[in-house]
């Protein structure tokens, strides 16, 4: 472990049936550990079950307090993190809905914490990572360069992932990024 070990959240972004981000999350989130360096965590958005945005109160003047159950765990869960890696399917040629509400749902909780995207989809992504890049930057989020592509063609056979080697590579450069950035 590092000295001053930092809580790092893989958000798992679908929540689809069958979805293939499930077994992406899970080689992140076991690359990410085998690092023993940080505290990597798994926060899956099925679980969360985080409802449509609809408070009368902007969640970036909330000051953390939310009506909702649902949204106060997630606000929990996503305070006690001091990074992220967004694991992003690209849906019409952008981010999914879903994923893009449990964002925009808090507010001070992604204050300035460095992000690292691994995107996936039939073109790997990278609409999609561009445009979570424009969306964290308005909370002057460190978005990390480096990021992972993974292509359903190249890196899935008969709904199994079994990436390329390069594509492991990329993954450690990117943790390796972000964890510089919390050092
Ligand atoms: C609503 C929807 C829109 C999609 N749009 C795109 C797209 O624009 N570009 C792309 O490469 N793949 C697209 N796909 C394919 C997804 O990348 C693919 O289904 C992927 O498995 C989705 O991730 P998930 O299974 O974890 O939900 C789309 C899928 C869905 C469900």
């Amino acid at each position: 472990m590092a000295t001053n070990p930092k809580k790092i959240g893989i958000i798992l972004g679908s929540v689809r049936e069958g979805r293939a981000g499930e077994q992406i999350a899970s080689w992140v989130l076991q690359r990410a550990e085998a690092r023993g360096t940080h505290d990597y965590q798994l926060l899956d958005l099925a679980e969360f079950d985080v409802p449509h945005l609809v408070a009368v109160t902007p969640p970036g003047a909330a000051q953390k307090q939310y009506a909702d159950e649902a949204v106060t765990r997630w606000s929990q869960a996503v305070d006690a993190c001091d990074g992220f890696i967004f694991v992003t399917p690209e849906y019409n040629h952008s981010v999914p809905g879903t994923m893009k509400n449990a964002f925009d749902s808090l507010g001070p909780e992604w204050m300035r914490k460095p992000v690292a995207f691994v995107g996936y989809g039939f073109d790997s992504a990278i609409r999609a990572v561009e445009h979570w890049r424009v969306i964290v930057a308005n909370f002057s989020m460190f978005d990390v360069r480096n990021q992972v592509a993974l292509s359903l063609v190249d890196d899935l056979e008969d709904n199994a992932f079994n990436p390329r080697e390069q594509k492991s590579k990329d993954l450690d450069r990117v943790l390796g990024d972000l964890e510089g950035e919390l050092a």
